[in-house]
């Protein structure tokens, strides 16, 4: 009888602990953060593992709590990240690449994240240190938190930084009088190497631009077509020879296609179509677009990159988006591949940013020295029988589609007369003709009849306005006499003048 009153005892005792022990663990809502301290060794809070992070110069603290993943992270320590800024509200760092998956086999769920808690969010597998509080989030696990004040320094880095987590060693007998060890200043770790400050380059006039691009749902594609269509590049899809699903790009499910793609470092194949496109000795200048798969680009693009032999001798320009990731580690290990390449800046466009593409596509290629002259401006030179004319080339989607095609290549077309009062010819495939107004043809005027898709030049005024009629140029001086004169059927060369 007696043993089991002392037997009860210990049970609430151990009860009383575990309660405590429990008012630790990630899932309280309080902020729980310790007495602060100068050291990581003074007043640390009891229960947990003590951790420091080092960052330009200066060692701040925290405590990680008891689950699998916080686990996992100490397993890995030390441990060198970039950090960088998540929505005014978190620093944010990725894994290195190749790294295994977190194990989540027993940790929460969900959090509230307040001002200090360290977490890492599983489906992108990001650690997220929140200097702001942020509403319930499902997939963000809680790690642990930073000690007391500690955050501010964290918040006060701007762009991309270098973070080493480590242990902090305790002291063996926390209550002797003597101070333990102060830690040894930690050594700044060298800053990673921030993308060059391009300076305009110096891009002769007539390097070819080819833009290339991996987009799943769309974003990429959307930005890849407005930098083509604003430099006159040459637009290419990176087509996976097998198309990913949506389950293949499910990001809450380690085991996707996307993910293990990720940890095989796999180079998934690209279909020939996209291959066949592609003469990349016509280009000088690359820009390659991709989305941010778990903070990384896609693996598929570094199939591209190393079936064109890292794009050895072009100038490399990429661009990419995200939900609201930053693009910085993708745009890192994309240069880190392109060694014999000059690679420049990356354009990057989350989700909030991609309503003003538009206007930042413009800037930068303005600034890159690519933005296509406009159309008006831009000249055409048809050959015929020993003899060349010239046309101004008007501006829309048929000039665009025809400017991109003479950029490739000259292209060659029969013409022969129609009812004595034009020259026409069929171009192969039509000309784009999507985003054209009808006009109201005069002598002299290079149009496309677009029910037929001909090409038609007026030597005669006999048609009025029409829809079907688009303006592509006017020729120029008395070029159309010249048209004009010859006879039967007839191989005309068209070539930009640039
Ligand atoms: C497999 C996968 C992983 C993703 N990982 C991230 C990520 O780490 N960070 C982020 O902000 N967005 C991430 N996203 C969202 C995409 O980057 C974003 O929606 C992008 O704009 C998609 O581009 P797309 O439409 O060209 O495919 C991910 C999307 C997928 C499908």
């Amino acid at each position: 009888m007696k043993h089991s009153k002392l037997y009860l005892v210990f049970i609430a005792i151990l009860c009383a602990f575990i309660g405590i022990f429990t008012a630790c663990s990630p899932s309280r809502t309080d902020s729980g953060n310790s007495g602060s301290n100068d050291n990581g060794n003074v007043n640390p809070p009891s229960g947990g593992t003590r951790i420091q992070m080092t960052f330009d110069g200066q060692t701040i603290y925290g405590t990680l709590d008891d689950n699998s993943v916080s686990r996992d992270l100490i397993s890995r320590l030390p441990l060198t990240l970039d950090f960088s800024d998540y929505n005014g509200t978190e620093k944010i760092a990725y894994l290195p690449e190749g790294s295994a998956a977190w194990d989540t086999s027993d940790a929460p769920t969900s959090c509230v994240p307040k001002e200090g808690d360290i977490t890492m969010y599983s489906p992108w597998g990001n650690l997220a240190i929140f200097y702001h509080s942020f509403r319930q989030s499902n997939g963000l696990i809680p790690l642990g938190r930073l000690d007391d004040g500690e955050i501010d320094k964290l918040a006060a880095m701007s762009g991309s930084f270098s973070v080493t987590i480590s242990h902090v060693e305790q002291p063996d007998k926390p209550n002797v009088p003597d101070q333990p060890d102060i830690p040894d200043k930690p050594d700044v770790p060298e800053q990673p190497e921030q993308p060059d400050n391009p300076n305009t380059p110096e891009i002769p006039e007539e390097n070819n631009v080819l833009v290339v691009y991996f987009s799943y749902s769309g974003n990429t594609k959307t930005i890849a077509e407005m930098i083509a269509e604003k430099s006159g590049a040459t637009l290419v899809e990176i087509i996976a020879q097998i198309p990913y699903t949506a389950a293949d790009t499910n990001y809450n499910d380690s085991s996707s296609r996307s993910q293990v793609e990720r940890r095989n470092d796999a180079r998934p194949e690209i279909s020939t179509t996209t291959y066949s496109a592609i003469d990349m000795d016509e280009y000088s200048v690359v820009m390659i677009g991709y989305p941010i798969w778990n903070g990384y680009e896609p693996m598929i693009i570094r199939t591209f990159i190393e079936h064109y032999n890292g794009l050895a001798g072009k100038t490399v320009y990429t661009f990419s988006t995200s939900a609201s990731s930053g693009g910085s580690t993708a745009f890192n290990s994309i240069k880190g591949r392109l060694t014999s390449a000059d690679v420049k800046e990356n354009l990057h466009f989350t989700r909030s940013s991609l309503s003003s593409a538009e206007s930042t596509v413009e800037e930068k290629l303005t600034e890159w020295n690519l933005l296509k002259q406009s159309n008006e401006t831009m000249r055409m030179k048809m050959s015929f029988n020993g003899q060349a004319i010239f046309v101004t080339l008007a501006d829309n989607s048929a000039t665009a589609d025809l400017i991109a095609r003479l950029k490739v290549a000259a292209i060659t077309i029969e013409f022969s007369d129609f009812g004595g009062s034009e020259k026409i010819g069929y171009p192969s495939p039509a000309l784009d003709v999507s985003n054209a107004d009808g006009c109201d043809p005069v002598v002299g005027d290079l149009t496309i009849y677009t029910p037929w898709g001909n090409l038609a030049a007026f030597y005669k005024d006999t048609a009025g306005y029409s829809d079907s009629l688009v303006l592509v140029g006017k020729i120029e001086d008395n070029g159309i006499e010249i048209l004009a004169a010859q006879s039967g059927t007839f191989t005309v060369t068209l070539e930009l003048v640039v």
